[in-house]
């Protein structure tokens, strides 16, 4: 697939695209990525990208033409990408819909994704009509949309095929709807804390059902909203059930 990320701070993606797991994905090609500067498309020696907003008030607001440029040269630089492949443009902003596993699962099976970053005190309103997804990574304001980027191009990377390790990805957090089970490596014993015995007992069916014992009790004390509408296995279920008399 191919990531493009827009944005008026190139610079701030230099050590991102050195990551050792987005390299590894490059070298597999099942990534190629290009960070566009959105001043690249503002003409003028001012390349005047922002203005103040209509109706007064606070800060700066992000112009039209500079930014739907872009992304119209993003749009338009398919290069190695299938005519009529599946594209989405979204806008990173923290009013948009919250990103999440299932989000980075389906951006993963893009041909290409392009990723706006908006900065100052927001976008031109108009620009959110022409994209396809606006995406929040948080409810919480960021100075712009670069880290939030980061964040959404991270996590869809890892999912490309030959990025990490095969299996790695499929048991852990938020991939069966639950967190992951605690993992320990070596000492056995560390300043007297033990490994659970059963990891060592090299019994894998023990080991199966610790692990999902233990990623559900994990899921139902910290994160019991995931569980909310999550369809169980019998297994499961049992499972959650003797946890709840244990809570009790
Ligand atoms: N830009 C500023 N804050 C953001 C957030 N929480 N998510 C995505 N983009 C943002």
């Amino acid at each position: 697939m191919k990531i493009s990320i827009l944005t008026m701070f190139p610079q701030l993606f230099d050590s991102f695209l050195q990551g050792p797991v987005l390299q590894r994905a490059i070298r597999k090609e099942s990534l190629q990525i290009e960070i566009i500067d959105i001043k690249d498309f503002a003409p003028g020696s001012y390349r005047h990208i922002d203005d103040s907003p209509f109706g007064g008030g606070a800060g700066m607001v992000m112009r039209c033409q500079p930014v739907l440029d872009a992304l119209r040269y993003a749009q338009g630089t398919g290069e190695g990408i299938p005519q009529g492949g599946n594209a989405v443009s979204a806008a990173m902003t923290p009013a948009g819909r919250k990103f999440d596993q299932k989000t980075a699962r389906s951006y993963a099976q893009l041909d290409h994704l392009i990723l706006i970053c908006g900065h100052y005190e927001g976008m031109d309103e108009r620009i959110y009509s022409r994209v396809d997804e606006q995406i929040s990574i948080g409810d919480y304001v960021l100075t712009g949309g670069e880290i939030a980027a980061m964040a959404v191009s991270d996590a869809v990377i890892r999912l490309l095929p030959g990025a990490i390790r095969d299996g790695s990805t499929s048991e852990e957090s938020f991939e069966n709807g639950l967190l992951e089970y605690p993992q320990y490596t070596q000492p056995a014993v560390y300043e007297g804390e033990s490994v659970p015995e059963v990891l060592l007992s090299g019994h894998h069916e023990k080991i199966r059902k610790w692990r999902l014992r233990e990623s559900l009790r994990k899921t139902l004390l910290m994160r019991p909203d995931l569980l909310d509408g999550r369809e169980m296995t019998e297994e499961e279920a049992e499972i959650l059930e003797e946890l709840a008399k244990e809570r009790k």
